[in-house]
């Protein structure tokens, strides 16, 4: 039995890319993991997770079980509209704000790593995908601010790129990979996108469509790499 687990249904990412790999068909079971594990979306199984509690996504992972062929952690965090925003300089810099950027955006998803890369099999294809985000790139940083957030991002990216590295030795077929969404209109980026001059605003699902599309695509030499929307490698 195939099963995909989506941690962050209750995001506007996560909710579309739950309902859409429900609706393809290709999972017998689709896992729909949020803070209050209600809300799913229709046709997938909901299940409670905190990214701040390790034994909660312990106790996820054993509820779920093995012949996890599709893992995606659609969860993150950039502010809350109060005190944690994004930095416009580095003399706003908060030790509190790096904290939580990286407890959500970095430790997190390591620790689904930690417990979700041992359901996967060994001898099928099976796709471990984080989203991510173009500005944790380092080579493609020419605007700066966004510390924390992108400092967490990054972080995220190198811990994807051991999981690949590591799982690569026991599971040739497996892909982990960082994606890119493209700018989406959701709570996390609506205080952000004055949207410039020829740049796109996805709504999540289509956002949805065409991250599906990118995994799809995903072969093992492409393990341990970034990629946005549309396919397109984008370099740490
Ligand atoms: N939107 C964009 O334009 C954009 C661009 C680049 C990258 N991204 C990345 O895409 C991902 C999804 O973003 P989004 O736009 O869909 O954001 P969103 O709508 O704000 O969703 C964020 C999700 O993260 C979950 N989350 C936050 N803290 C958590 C915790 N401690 N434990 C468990 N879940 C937690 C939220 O759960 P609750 O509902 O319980 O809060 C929610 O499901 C993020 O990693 C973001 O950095 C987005």
């Amino acid at each position: 039995m195939s099963q995909a687990v989506i941690f962050g249904a209750s995001g506007g990412i996560g909710a579309a890319l739950a309902a859409a790999v429900a609706t393809s068909g290709r999972y017998q079971r689709v896992w729909a993991g949020s803070r209050t594990g209600s809300g799913a979306p229709a046709g997938t199984t909901p299940f409670a997770f905190d990214l701040t509690d390790e034994a909660s996504i312990a106790k996820a992972a054993s509820a779920i079980g093995p012949e996890v062929t599709l893992v995606i952690v659609a969860t993150g965090i950039l502010s809350d509209g109060t005190d944690f925003q994004p930095e416009k300089t580095f003399k706003a810099q908060d030790p509190a704000a790096y904290a939580r950027a990286f407890a959500v955006n970095a430790t997190g998803p390591a620790l689904i790593g930690k417990h979700f890369l041992p359901l996967l099999p060994r001898r099928e294809r099976a796709v471990f995908a984080a989203l991510s985000a173009r500005v944790g790139s380092i080579s493609d940083n020419r605007l700066g601010g966004w510390h924390a957030y992108r400092a967490s991002k990054a972080a995220l990216n190198m811990i994807l790129r051991n999981f690949a590295i590591e799982l690569g030795r026991t599971h040739p077929q497996a892909v982990v990979a960082a994606l890119h969404p493209g700018t989406v209109a959701t709570e996390l980026s609506a205080p952000f996108t004055g949207m410039r001059e020829g740049q796109r605003l996805f709504t999540p699902d289509e956002a949805a469509g065409y991250l599906l599309n990118v995994i799809a695509g995903l072969n093992p030499v492409d393990s341990g790499q970034a990629f946005a929307w549309d396919g397109q490698s984008i370099p740490f």
